[in-house]
């Protein structure tokens, strides 16, 4: 067995367990537990990072003089609450939860990763630091990690996310965004309820919120440009209890994804102004709510020129980029430094998110090596400060 084959033979292995043992955002104790135990089975130092869930590992090279430099590689943890229905022998034991998002695979990568960097410790110029990071699927746990102040001296970061349409080991990387920015908005209608009979006695919010979920979904088609991609979505909506009450309210929740800021800006813009539209027009008043979840992913295109050269030169193929109108908390890190984020094919027969998404594990040693060898090549091309000459 070469070394290769015995590193996929072992990732293999790890990732049939995480699998199995799916958690959900800031639960993940189980699989934190798991990884500190493979880190430290290879010789990996963990750090302390604070948080209820999580691991921060680090290798520490040997400096080449000057400054010392820090790079980081980022997996994410969590699993979804979705049922399996994936008929795999190593499906779900934890009922009703399921790596339905390849987090499993990434982590394992990421331990490759470890692995790999571990064994090259001598001839490392810098440190790498390996995040794995808890509650993306809530979108926060990229905030926490930072918020730790732990890699504050991080100069880039590199994540990957499985691509269940990509053939296995195939890699999709572009500059710029690839996964979108995440608004959340809640609609509160407070009109004045009333005698279906007699409408004009009342202030209906049944209408008002009607007349809000129109004149949004004229926002994407006539305020973004044409040639960008938007998506607005209202999801839930809710009011009234019977046939012949006009209620006292209504209530409404959707989503707006935009890969562009000042596209994103816009839509939340026009959605305010047609909510005081709408409270003009109707009576009734309509207050609207906004959670910024995380920017759209921003890859610095030298940086994703060199993700896609290295995945040449390790044999995966590069295929051209679909941006994707998902979220990714992957940016909220890319804010801060430069940094890349790509995919790597798993050719699954059912897309994310499904209860019978299937990662195939083949490409799991060469996302491995992509990924320790992108740390490799930062650290040796990051350019030090020069130690300061002696006084
Ligand atoms: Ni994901």
């Amino acid at each position: 067995m070469n070394a290769d084959s015995s590193l996929q033979a072992t990732l293999e292995e790890h990732f049939r367990w995480f699998h199995m043992h799916p958690e959900l955002s800031m639960e993940e104790s189980g699989t934190s537990l798991k990884i500190r135990e493979i880190l430290s089975g290879v010789g990996v130092e963990t750090l302390e990072l604070g948080l209820e869930t999580g691991v921060l590992a680090r290798v520490r090279g040997t400096e080449q003089g000057g400054e010392e430099v820090t790079v980081a590689l980022r997996a994410d943890i969590d699993a979804l609450p979705i049922k399996e229905e994936s008929g795999l022998p190593y499906a779900s034991l934890n009922d009703g939860k399921m790596h339905a998002c390849g987090h499993d695979f990434h982590m394992t990568s990421l331990l490759g990763a470890a692995m790999l960097l571990q064994k090259k410790q001598g001839s490392l110029p810098g440190t790498v630091k390996l995040v794995f990071q808890p509650a993306e699927e809530g979108v926060c746990g990229a905030q926490k990690v930072i918020d730790t102040g732990l890699l504050d001296d991080v100069r880039e970061i590199y994540g990957l996310h499985v691509a269940a349409d990509l053939n296995p080991g195939e890699v999709e990387v572009c500059a710029g965004a690839d996964h979108a920015a995440v608004d959340r908005f809640a609609v509160h209608v407070t009109g004045r309820g009333g005698h279906a009979a007699e409408p004009h006695h009342a202030a209906d919010p049944v209408v008002a919120l009607a007349q809000f979920i129109n004149a949004a979904q004229g926002i994407v088609s006539r305020n973004v440009d044409p040639f960008d991609r938007a998506v607005l979505s209202i999801t839930q909506i809710h009011s009234g209890t019977t046939w012949n009450v006009i209620p006292n309210g209504a209530f409404a929740e959707g989503t707006i994804r935009t890969l562009c800021q000042n596209t994103r800006e816009r839509m939340l813009k026009r959605l305010r102004e047609i909510g005081k539209g709408v409270s003009l027009s109707s009576g009734a008043d309509v207050q609207i709510d906004i959670e910024n979840l995380s920017p759209a992913t921003d890859n610095d295109p030298e940086l994703a020129a060199i993700v896609a050269d290295t995945a040449r030169e390790l044999g995966m193929p590069v295929v051209p980029v679909v941006p994707n109108m998902g979220g990714e908390d992957f940016s909220m890190y890319q804010q801060r430094m430069p940094g890349v984020f790509f995919s790597v094919g798993v050719g699954s027969p059912r897309p994310l998110h499904n209860s019978a998404f299937i990662a195939n594990p083949a490409p799991l040693a060469a996302a491995s090596s992509l990924m320790a060898a992108l740390a490799e090549k930062a650290l040796r091309r990051i350019p030090r400060s020069k130690p300061k000459p002696p006084v």
